[in-house]
């Protein structure tokens, strides 16, 4: 705490220093640096990153610089507010919370109902549940303590994340669906209306950024969600990739035909491995024109609010715990650098009208 205490003057500073504010300068104007946030006030949208508590002083310093919105990538999820049954806790989140307002950052929620065949937080407690009742129960309280605890504070949640099966385009048989139904994502999104009638409420999947039969499936999922009045209100499409893997055209088509069922969209966990073949410069442009297509693809549409890496720097990436190290999926290099992929990005946001 005391050391996000000591970034906020940093971060004032680093605002105050900047081309944003009231008298914002033209990014598209010659010379014009701006960081991405300055990029993202251009354009209309948000531009945010997940973090995770590191010992390492430029972490914060750089989040600030180029973000308005932060998640954080696992004090919100079940197994960190809820760790034993009953039991709540929300210190990190609560630091997060600190740090985010001390800052004029907002907060994506991530995630209440996430419960998936691998990496997934729900603890053992739950899974192991075979009562439909004490589940819908525990569910419950669970949604209204955590979103009730943030009312009026974040400004989206997660509410389901990932009700797919990874691969496949099938609803993904959790122990919510198991003991539930398929109606548990319908429940849970009740539950965290009541609790939070202002936040904004996603759903929340990974591999439906091109055009796909999963795709279709969260399209009909949401179609079918929205017709039963369910307050659901935006779609969240993750955007993990490898270079060569987003698809301007695929992607904007999404983010429409979303737009055009009435939810909001925002890309909420954008990271793209560099791979391929060719030298360093080649590959690393290969990732710059692939930032470019994401970020132009959001902000070609209204409805796409917000954009969301899932890190920042390459230096702490949650790619390297689980492929190892020299992926380096992100906007900044190791040493907090701007790779080509930043100015994909950038450029990506100043793309629009
Ligand atoms: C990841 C975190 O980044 C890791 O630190 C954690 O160990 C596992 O989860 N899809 C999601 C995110 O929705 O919550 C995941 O985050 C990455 C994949």
């Amino acid at each position: 705490m005391k050391r996000i205490g000591m970034l906020l003057l940093g971060s004032a500073l680093a605002l105050s220093s900047g081309c944003g504010g009231d008298d914002q300068l033209d990014c598209r104007a010659d010379g014009a640096d701006c960081t991405l946030s300055e990029a993202a006030a251009q354009a209309g949208v948000l531009i945010g990153a997940a973090f995770n508590e590191k010992d390492d002083p430029e972490y914060l310093p750089a989040l600030i610089k180029d973000f308005n919105s932060v998640t954080h990538e696992g004090a919100m999820k079940w197994g960190a507010t809820q760790p034993e049954y009953g039991v709540f806790n929300f210190d990190k989140a609560d630091a997060m919370m600190e740090f985010a307002g001390a800052n004029g950052m907002t907060v994506r929620g991530h995630t209440l109902i996430w419960e998936q065949a691998s990496l997934d937080a729900t603890p053992e407690y739950v899974t192991a549940i075979t009562d439909p009742e004490a589940l819908r129960t525990l569910m419950a309280d669970h949604i209204r303590t955590v979103v009730g605890h943030y009312r009026g504070r974040v400004d989206a949640w997660d509410v389901v994340n990932e009700p797919f099966e990874t691969a496949g385009s099938q609803v993904y048989e959790n122990i919510f669906y198991q003991l539930l139904g398929p109606g548990y994502i319908a429940e849970a999104f009740e539950l965290a209306h009541e609790a939070d009638p202002d936040a904004t409420l996603f759903l929340n999947e990974a591999l439906v950024s091109n055009a796909g039969a999963k795709f279709d499936a969260l399209l009909a999922l949401t179609a079918d969600l929205l017709d039963q009045g369910v307050p659901l209100h935006g779609v969240g499409l993750q955007g993990h990739f490898i270079t060569g893997g987003p698809n301007h055209d695929e992607l904007r088509t999404n983010i429409q035909k979303l737009a055009a069922l009435g939810v909001v969209v925002e890309l909420t966990e954008v990271d793209i491995v560099l791979r391929g073949t060719g030298d360093e410069a080649t590959r690393l442009e290969r990732q710059r024109q692939d930032y470019f297509d994401l970020a132009s693809a959001c902000v070609a549409v209204d409805a796409c609010k917000r954009i969301t890496f899932w890190g920042f720097t390459d230096r702490h990436t949650w790619i390297d715990s689980f492929f190892g190290p020299g992926f380096a999926p992100l906007p900044l290099d190791e040493n907090y650098e701007r790779k080509p992929a930043y100015f994909g990005v950038r450029d990506g946001l100043l793309s629009g009208p």
